[in-house]
């Protein structure tokens, strides 16, 4: 028995067929409206083949780290760094076809990937940037410091790219409210207190990750919450414009995506994942939501009570 306020997705297994009657198995070569806001069920290295060219506006890859990770039965075993090189050269070899001219590319990795994924992207992409997610999780270690962060590449195919600063910009208490002729410099003074809506950087601080209260939570092992991929997506992407991610998961892609008015085409080779990730997407037709964006900014952690507060008096 789940506790009252565990709001962790869970399906019967009738429900589950159900769902998984929504994914889509592909064996021959596909035209963009076949794949468009699908979840396709199979692997990556086989489907990304079977995609079309140069249609792809944002690539978000969140791909297994080289480290030993069961993902419910599908185990990835960690390997030398230039067998994880090659492993991903692999996949930005299928990946590259299918982006459009001016597309960006995120990529997720923990500090062991990191250095071999740089490698492959570097020959491959324009580098733009690296985010640092600082990223509370899991016990300390008892002979080494307890890893609190993960990378994002932030690559992009041609020097011409989305970038949509003022959709991502973080609302921040201010600490020392500076006045100019008794007027707030650049902050806002509201009943829930002061704030300022600053420019993001590449450090970021405001996200946890999903847990057991919250209804986007799955038992997926390293499931990302909606929270970065709305960053991700708003900075780097229009409406209407097209978002692949050839590792999904349990849907966080896909349900941002579609959340935020973008299509998507998802690729993930476990059914219980495809399972998961349409049942989200049937709860994003309701409820379009992302814990930690509202009013068009992004908060700070635990504001939910100052969010909610700012809601009521509108
Ligand atoms: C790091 S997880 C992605 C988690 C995802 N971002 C989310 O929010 O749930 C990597 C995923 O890739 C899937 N995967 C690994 N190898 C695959 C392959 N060859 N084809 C399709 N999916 C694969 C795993 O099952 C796992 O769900």
């Amino acid at each position: 028995m789940k506790a009252g306020r565990n709001k962790t997705i869970d399906l019967s297994v009738e429900e589950g067929n159900e769902y998984l009657k929504k994914c889509l198995m592909l064996d021959k070569k596909a035209e963009l409206p076949d794949v468009l806001d699908k979840t396709i069920l199979g692997d990556t290295f086989e489907v990304l083949r079977l995609l079309p060219k140069e249609s792809v506006d944002l690539l978000i890859v969140d791909p297994p780290y080289n480290l030993d990770k069961d993902f419910h039965g599908n185990k990835f075993k960690k390997t030398s760094d230039e067998a994880y090189l090659e492993y991903t050269e692999k996949w930005v070899e299928l990946v590259k076809p299918l982006l459009k001219a001016d597309a960006t590319v995120y990529v997720c990795c923990d500090w062991i990937s990191s250095p071999s994924i740089f490698m492959v992207l570097k020959e491959n992409f324009h580098v733009q940037n690296r985010i640092t997610w600082q990223r509370e999780k899991g016990r300390g270690a008892l002979s080494n410091w307890k890893n609190g962060m993960e990378d994002i590449w932030f690559v992009t195919n041609s020097a011409k790219y989305t970038f949509n600063v003022e959709a991502v910009k973080m609302r921040r208490s201010v600490i020392a409210p500076y006045k100019v002729d008794g007027k707030p410099k650049d902050w806002e003074e509201t009943e829930n207190g002061n704030f300022r809506n600053t420019y993001p950087s590449n450090f970021w601080d405001d996200i946890s990750i999903p847990y057991w209260s919250m209804s986007e939570n799955t038992a997926h092992p390293t499931q990302k919450p909606e929270k970065l991929l709305a960053k991700l997506i708003l900075a780097s992407s229009n409406e209407g414009d097209v978002i692949l991610d050839p590792f999904l998961g349990s849907g966080s892609t896909s349900v941002t995506a579609k959340k935020l008015g973008r299509h998507f085409i998802g690729i993930e080779q476990n059914v219980q994942y495809c399972i998961w990730a349409e049942k989200r997407l049937e709860m994003a037709e309701e409820d379009k939501t992302i814990q930690g964006y509202a009013d068009g900014v992004f908060w700070e952690r635990n504001t939910g009570r100052l969010q909610r507060k700012g809601r009521k008096r509108e």
